[in-house]
This record gives structure tokens, sequence and C-alpha cells, in this order.
């Protein structure tokens, strides 16, 4: 990799309170497919609000961050069972967000309307798939922090994670249209379970 790249990895950790912002930011700016969603919201903390909060405050031990010079640089999030993260969700998280965002709050069929709806009936992990792969994830790295072995870094740390709370395997979501974050998932021993119209379910065993 070229010295011109970027600044390189200063290290893996486990995610402090306070970060909940930059985490929430370094979602928004890979939300498209891999790509900034800035463009695409007008509530920035939406994206955040389903794939970033949650783990934090539901599976903080499982929430690990990437530093370099600049700061926070990557996230990898994870949860080792599934259904009791789905089931604690329903308890505590979603509630509050649920009446803070009513089902109508943006115009339809917008991306801040879709993910109101998600909230507000979010899909549950099938059964066949959190009964061999009962871990699921959420990895996410800003441009500068790409392509240089750090997403390896963070996966393997949670991978190692997950394997020493119990989990037999994992699985994750990632839409058709990210390729890229395809063939690393591929290289990192994911394969497809779920073939759905615009996104994959991958999983490997730990
Ligand atoms: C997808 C992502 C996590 C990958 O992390 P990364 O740091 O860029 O990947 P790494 O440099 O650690 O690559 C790890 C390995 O995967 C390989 N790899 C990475 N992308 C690949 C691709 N598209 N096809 C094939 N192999 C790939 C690398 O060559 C490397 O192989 P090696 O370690 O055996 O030499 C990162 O690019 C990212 O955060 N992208 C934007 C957000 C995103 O799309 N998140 C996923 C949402 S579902």
């Amino acid at each position: 990799m070229s010295a011109d790249n970027g600044p390189v990895a200063a290290k893996i950790r486990k995610y402090e309170p306070g970060e909940e912002q930059v985490l929430y930011d370094i979602c928004l700016l890979t939300g498209d497919s891999g790509e900034d969603a800035s463009a695409l919201h007008r509530d920035p903390d939406l994206l955040g609000a389903v794939y970033v909060g949650p783990y934090l405050r539901l599976a903080p031990e499982h929430a690990l961050v990437g530093v370099d010079d600049e700061g926070v640089a990557g996230y990898v999030l994870g949860a080792p069972d599934t259904r009791a993260f789905e089931a604690e969700c329903e308890r505590s998280w979603w509630p509050p967000l649920r009446a803070r965002y009513p089902v109508g709050s943006f115009a339809d069929d917008t991306p801040d309307d879709r993910i109101v709806r998600l909230i507000h009936a979010p899909p549950a992990a099938s059964q066949d798939v959190v009964e061999r792969y009962p871990a699921h994830l959420h990895i996410d790295l800003l441009p500068r922090f790409q392509g240089r072995g750090n997403g390896r870094r963070l996966m393997t740390a949670l991978l190692d994670g997950l394997a020493a709370a119990g989990a037999p395997g994992v699985h994750l979501g990632v839409g058709t249209a990210n390729q890229r974050a395809i063939g690393f998932y591929r290289r990192m021993g994911f394969t497809e379970v779920h073939t759905y119209t615009h996104s994959l379910i991958m999983a490997r065993p730990l």
C-alpha cells in the first residue's frame, strides 16, 4: 500500500463511552453501500440509531474501534446471541425511538421513512440462520482507514470475542450493491446463506 494513502492504524481497542457520535457519523459516512449517505438523509442520526446505538448500549463488550492519528476511524459491532439481542432491543431500544419517530415522520418512501418503518417493524433474523450462526455483526471504516488491513484486524478481533462468548457461528447482512464488502467478507471466510432481491445474508462458523 502506498505511503500517500492516509495515516496508518494506530490501534484497535474497545469503544469508550463518549464516542457514540463519532460512530454514528461513521455509519452515515459509509451508509450508502459503503459510500457517504449524508445526502440521502435529512436526519443524520437515524442510520446510527439502528446500526450503531443498540450495540453500544446492549453489547459494549463487543464494540471495537480502530483509531489512527486523526481519531476513531472505524468500528466493528457485534452481538453473540441475535435472538437475545432482538428481544432486548424490543424491550428497551426501540420503544423510545418509536415515540421520537412516529411512522410518517418523513415523506413516503424516502430513505429516512424506510428507516423509521424499520424501527417500527424490525425484521428478525431467520430461524435457520440463527440456529447455526447465532451471532451477527456490522463493520464500517472511513475511507482513509480502508484497504490497509484494518478491516481484517477489526474483524478478527471481533470474531475472537464472539467465539469466546460461546457463539458457534456468525452472520451479517450486506446489500448486493456493495460488491466491495461482499468480496471482503468472502475473503474473511463468509459464504452466502440467503439471497434476497437487494441483499445477502452471509455467515461463517467460529
Ligand atoms: C468493507 C470493509 C470493512 C473492508 O475493510 P478493509 O480494511 O478495506 O479491508 P482489508 O484491507 O482489511 O482487507 C482484508 C482482506 O480482504 C481482502 N479484500 C478486501 N476487499 C476485497 C474485495 N472487494 N474483494 C476481494 N478481497 C478483498 C483484502 O485483499 C485482504 O486480504 P488479505 O488480508 O488476505 O491480504 C471496508 O472497506 C469498509 O468499511 N467499507 C465501507 C463500509 C462498508 O461497506 N461496510 C460494510 C457494510 S455491509
